[in-house]
């Protein structure tokens, strides 16, 4: 397998992959590579890429299939494999981009599906001067450093992630959100995953939380089970394991969602345009 030039982005998690064109990676045999590094390390960034839609789209697919986002408002016009997030508008005046206002909450992505998705590849079309970074926190670091007593506490325990519950949560927040229709309510019914999840690669076991989308703990009081969950999100999410990146154009990074969370930080979104393309590739039942 070809040796790809990698430097640590924190002690927790990520890499930096040097000397890549991904719009050139899969033809040129780098895939391997990439993956087996997107294992070791749960988050890789790639700088300088000249990405094509077509070309972010057919690296995606090596992952696994990809999804299609519920909010179909916001997939890039003839690549709906591509969801848009950000603040741009059209000639309109109709938002182009799933707009996430202030500091977004940690998650990990389509946590509230019963296949919720194996990584995602983000892509910096436009950033603002300042803010807009993105944190990332390793999960498996976390988990690792557990004490014993949480560790046996966690096996068995269920979050139930509901998009519902958190879009209910989002409207109250911005009276400008547009909520959940009938039919998009009916594609996201609660769903409970473990806490503890088990990377279904590398068989390391992960803190597995979108703490503001989960709505209880099944077989736990609805409150105490919130409690907990935001308890150990805030301990997982904490310096030691976390990584925050700030952007540049042409920045491309892949994280596995299956042992990462992330969040956005905020950016002066009146003055600024921040305009970021995303893959998402479908996963497993998390276990
Ligand atoms: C996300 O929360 O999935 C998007 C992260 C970002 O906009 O930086």
């Amino acid at each position: 397998m070809e040796r790809l030039r990698l430097t640590p982005l924190s002690d927790a998690i990520g890499a930096e992959v040097h000397d890549v064109d991904l719009n050139a990676a899969v033809a040129e045999g780098l895939f391997p590579a990439i993956e087996a590094a997107f294992l070791d390390h749960g988050l890789l960034l790639f700088r300088g890429q000249a990405l094509t839609p077509e070309a972010h789209v057919a690296l995606s697919r090596h992952f696994g299939d990809l999804e299609i986002h519920v909010q179909k408002d916001f997939l890039l016009p003839g690549h709906p494999e591509i969801l848009v997030i950000g603040n741009d508008h059209d000639e309109t005046g109709n938002p182009t981009g799933y707009f996430i206002p202030g500091d977004g909450d940690w998650h990990t992505d389509m946590s509230y599906v019963a296949k919720p998705s194996l990584g995602s590849l983000f892509y910096a079309v436009t950033v603002p001067p300042d803010g807009g970074d993105t944190v990332f926190a390793g999960g498996t670091a976390a988990y690792d450093g557990l004490p014993t007593a949480m560790k046996e506490r966690l096996e068995g325990l269920r979050a139930v992630h509901d998009y519902p519950y958190f879009d209910a949560n989002m409207c109250a927040k911005d009276p400008a959100r547009r909520p959940l229709d009938e039919s998009q309510r009916a594609r996201t019914p609660p769903v409970a995953h473990p806490i503890a999840r088990t990377h279904p690669v590398t068989g390391r076991k992960a803190i597995y939380l979108s703490a503001e989308v989960i709505s209880g703990v099944a077989g736990m009081d609805d409150e105490a089970g919130r409690r907990l969950c935001h308890e150990l999100a805030d301990y997982a999410t904490s310096a030691p394991f976390t990584y925050a990146h700030r952007w540049q154009v042409g920045d491309l990074l892949m994280w596995d969602n299956r042992c990462t969370m992330h969040k956005a930080t905020s950016y002066d979104f009146n003055s600024h345009v921040r305009t970021m393309h995303r893959t998402t590739v479908s996963g497993d039942v998390p276990y």
